[in-house]
């Protein structure tokens, strides 16, 4: 099973930008926590970050095919890319969203949100912590699937 974790755009800056919103971790710290739970849960792991809507479209796209779930922070496209929004929907992978912040009581432009709807689950406000809470939830969905296959293979052996 791979996972493919996709930060938007200024996420290469937490660590510097806004310590009292995003925390004092950089992108590379908390990545290299989610690498080592990976490895520890048997999972492939990815990390892809860019500045760019298309480029994070595109990125999507090829997880179709090559990945079994997405963790995103499309960060400020959330409140605007209907693009990031259809190319989640399209590839119709387990995908949990992350926030850093809990955008629901921050400026009223943070309240809309593209992407949640077509997202699995919704992480928000737990600071850099939230990305772990994705991984537990991304082995807990992989863990319901496996069990489902597992439930078909056998309806199907006993045909
Ligand atoms: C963010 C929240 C967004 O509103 C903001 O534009 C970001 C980061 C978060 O992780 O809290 O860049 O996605």
């Amino acid at each position: 099973m791979k996972i493919v974790v996709i930060q938007g755009p200024n996420l290469n800056m937490l660590g510097i930008r806004e310590q009292q919103v995003y925390g004092a971790m950089k992108l590379e710290q908390i990545h290299a926590q989610m690498r080592d739970f990976a490895e520890q849960s048997g999972i492939e792991i990815e990390f892809f970050q860019s500045n760019f809507e298309g480029e994070i479209v595109d990125k999507i796209q090829e997880c179709y095919g090559d990945a079994q779930g997405i963790i995103i922070n499309p960060a400020a496209y959330t409140h605007t890319s209907i693009a990031i929004r259809d190319a989640i929907s399209a590839v119709n992978l387990p995908t949990i969203e992350v926030h850093i912040s809990n955008i629901h009581r921050r400026e009223e432009f943070r309240k809309q949100n593209m992407v949640a709807a077509v997202c699995t689950s919704s992480i928000v406000g737990f600071g850099p912590f939230g990305y772990h809470l994705a991984m537990v939830g991304m082995v807990q969905i992989f863990n319901e699937i496996r069990a489902v296959q597992e439930m078909q293979k056998q309806a199907a052996q006993a045909e």
